[in-house]
């Protein structure tokens, strides 16, 4: 009986769940927005990051270490996002992203589901 009342309240609450930001995305906050609303701010707004060149939000002021790696084919992927969070000037040098970086590749991992989870309208969409 208990069981049964858990699962049916998860049910009830995963919808909602998954839409929230995990808690590491707060590292980010400061400098980024994600979502239907999400404007620039000191960073470029993440919608649709995951699977387009890096630097190319043609309304933000990237550094130009960041346009010159777009210009030569680099793409936002699970692979390239891994490494630049973990170490952004390690990464990509010159970048203007002042962020140390993370260590945890599980926080780096979840991270970059929920920037996934969103399409290039801030739209929330299942990957
Ligand atoms: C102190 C401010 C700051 C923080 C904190 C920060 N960023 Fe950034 N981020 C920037 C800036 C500035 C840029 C543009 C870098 C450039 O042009 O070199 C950027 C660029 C990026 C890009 C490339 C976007 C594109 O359009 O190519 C990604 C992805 C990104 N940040 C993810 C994150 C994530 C995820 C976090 C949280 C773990 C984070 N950033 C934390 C300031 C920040």
């Amino acid at each position: 009986m208990r069981f049964l009342l858990v699962s049916a309240l998860c049910l009830m609450v995963m919808p909602v769940v998954a839409q929230e930001a995990p808690s590491v995305f707060n590292k980010c906050l400061a400098c980024h927005a994600i979502g239907e609303d999400a404007v620039n701010k000191v960073g470029p707004r993440l919608n649709g990051v995951v699977g387009r060149p890096l630097g190319s939000l043609d309304d933000y002021n990237y550094s130009q270490a960041m346009l010159a790696a777009r210009d030569s084919g680099v793409e936002w992927n699970r692979q390239t996002l891994t490494r630049f969070l973990k170490l952004p000037k390690h990464f990509l040098p010159g970048t203007s992203m002042a962020f140390a970086g993370m260590t945890d590749r599980a926080e780096i991992d979840t991270l970059i589901d929920y920037l996934a989870s969103f399409d290039a309208n801030g739209t929330h969409i299942t990957p």
